[in-house]
């Protein structure tokens, strides 16, 4: 019995030791071929073994580029802009261009000069604004404007780079951009050629949403601040905005940056770009950096001017209109009255502010001497952050956005409709802004939305109505209405509700010169000003 049992013990530890030895030869025959694949790792890291190539001359990165390609460029107003390459594009002579960017420059600078130059066919962005030369030649049917909300705009580009090839947002059911029609191009004669597509809608517990296909790019034009030798990018401040996810959802990422550095210049952990992503990196010779809107702290004595009626008006609804900050909240504020409200907060609560264009902790103006061409808002002014603030990429923005995390928004509006519908993009034929991130705002379900605004517009048209006339920018989204004569209630079903009304003035006043009915609340006030 021992001596089988011997011989079976050691013919098994001989079979252990064949094991062993042969994951031994094993062993040495992968370290070896790891040796020799780290080795030619260190010989030959920053060219042939990497996607990322580095070039000189951005004339030379951009010249396959061919007609009627798809480029994503990335920027936000002029801020973050890839300056060399576009004007590379400008010399190259490319014709036929569509161009996926949230803004096109001005009319003299950034993408505008593309358009002054006619090379671009198509323009798939959220906002026109204040580009003469933009607006003309898409109401004069020159151009093809594809106009998408910002923070869709962020997402179809993100999924894009993702691999997901359609979603469903909240934002623009019930407007235009659902029910499609609204005008890419227009005939000489001011008809719709080309009209945009009606969207499809599902329901998810109760809310409805609609359904946005992913943007990819053959190319894409990217401004980031530097890139190490491997191809791994950062951006600086609010430059980063669309650029982010532009990078990955080209078939060639080309990036201009400020500097080349060395691999480990910046941390592995602070890269905000792999260079899995990067296929072409050229230093730009110069950067311009033109700023669009220089604002700066103004001091004492520019504060102290006289007071046209007009001022008096606004001043009005700013002092109304900050009473709706509350400790700890996160608000997004549009331009104009709603930023200004902020400098009325109640001197002993904290809000934080985001900014759709990648800031939360936004700052006030900068002094002279602090201004930044590489931080903005999202009225695209010169701005300063706070101690703890957050700068981020555009669809990293607006999910914070859609997602509900923001708790008040305060706009503008051109109309609102007893029951919350609102308008402030555009007026067909005549004046196209763009929705900006106005329609992914107010989309938002777990976001106040606040408007703001004169209760007539000029010539005493009325601008609180049962229905807009104009295209919306939401469906029941507004919560309150604040205007230099009342402030009203909305309930989304039930209609409006009067709760304060400036002093001197009656119900029967503001029944005058508004376009709907209106409840009267039993607890009426006077208007209150901060
Ligand atoms: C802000 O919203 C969050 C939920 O997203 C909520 O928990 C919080 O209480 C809100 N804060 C204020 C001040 O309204
Ligand atoms: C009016 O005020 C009372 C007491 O503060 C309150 O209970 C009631 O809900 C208010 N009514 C409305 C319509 O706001």
């Amino acid at each position: 019995m021992d001596t089988v049992c011997y011989a079976w013990r050691k013919k098994r530890k001989y079979s252990v030791n064949i094991v062993i030895f042969s994951k031994l030869t094993f062993l040495l025959i992968f370290l070896s071929k790891q040796y020799c694949i780290i080795s030619c790792g260190c010989y030959f890291s920053t060219s042939s073994q990497r996607r990322s190539r580095f070039y000189s001359d951005p004339a030379e990165a951009v010249k396959d580029i061919p007609n009627g390609a798809t480029v994503l460029v990335g920027g936000f107003g002029l801020c973050g802009i890839p300056e060399n390459l576009i004007n590379s594009l400008l010399k190259s002579g490319v014709k036929g261009l569509t161009a996926v960017s949230n803004n096109a420059g001005v009319d003299n600078f950034g993408l505008g000069l593309l358009l002054q130059s006619k090379q671009i066919k198509r323009m798939i962005s959220s906002y026109v604004g204040e580009n003469a030369e933009f607006e003309r030649q898409y109401l004069a049917g020159e151009l093809e404007v594809e106009l998408t909300p910002q923070g869709t705009l962020a997402e179809r580009i993100r999924a894009g780079g993702a691999g997901i090839p359609g979603f469903f947002t909240a934002t623009g059911y019930g407007t235009l951009i659902q029910e499609g029609g609204s005008p890419i191009k227009y005939n000489k004669d001011g008809s719709i050629a080309i009209a945009s597509e009606k969207r499809e809608v599902k329901e998810f517990n109760g809310r409805h949403y609609i359904m946005e296909k992913a943007i990819t790019g053959d190319f894409a034009l990217i401004k980031a601040w530097k890139a190490d030798r491997a191809g791994n990018i950062v951006f600086r401040k609010t430059a980063r905005n669309f650029n982010q996810p532009m990078c990955k959802a080209a078939k060639t990422t080309i990036v201009e940056v400020e500097e080349v550095v060395d691999v480990g210049t910046f941390a592995e952990e602070d890269i905000h770009i792999p260079s899995i992503y990067v296929h072409r990196v050229v230093q730009g010779a110069s950067y311009e950096k033109r700023i669009e809107k220089r604002t700066v702290k103004k001091s004492q004595e520019q504060k102290a001017k006289p007071k046209k009626d007009s001022d008096i008006v606004r001043e009005r609804i700013i002092r109304r209109a900050a009473l709706e900050f509350e400790d700890g909240m996160y608000a997004n504020l549009g331009i104009g009255i709603p930023m200004l409200a902020s400098n009325f907060m109640k001197p002993d609560i904290t809000v934080h502010l985001q900014s759709e264009n990648g800031i939360l902790g936004l700052g006030p103006y900068p002094t002279e001497d602090a201004v930044d061409a590489d931080l903005i808002n999202a009225g695209k002014e010169t701005v300063t952050v706070l101690p703890g603030a957050a700068y981020f990429s555009s669809d990293e923005s607006f999910a914070m956005i859609r997602g509900g995390h923001i708790n008040l928004t305060m706009l503008g509006a051109m109309q609102v409709s007893k029951h919350g519908d609102l308008a402030n993009w555009m007026i067909p034929g005549k004046m196209v802004k763009g929705m900006g991130g106005a329609m992914d705002l107010v989309a938002s379900a777990g976001t106040k939305v606040v408007v703001t605004m004169e209760h007539s517009a000029k010539g005493g048209k009325h601008k609180i109505l049962d229905k807009c006339s104009l295209p919306l920018t939401g469906k029941q989204c507004v919560d309150r209405i604040i205007t230099e004569k009342a402030v009203f209630d909305v309930d989304n079903t039930k209609g409006l509700t009067l709760i304060e009304v400036w002093e001197g003035l009656t119900p029967e006043d503001i029944k005058a010169c508004t376009g709907t009915d209106f409840e009267v609340s039993p607890n009426l006030t006077a208007m209150q000003q901060i």
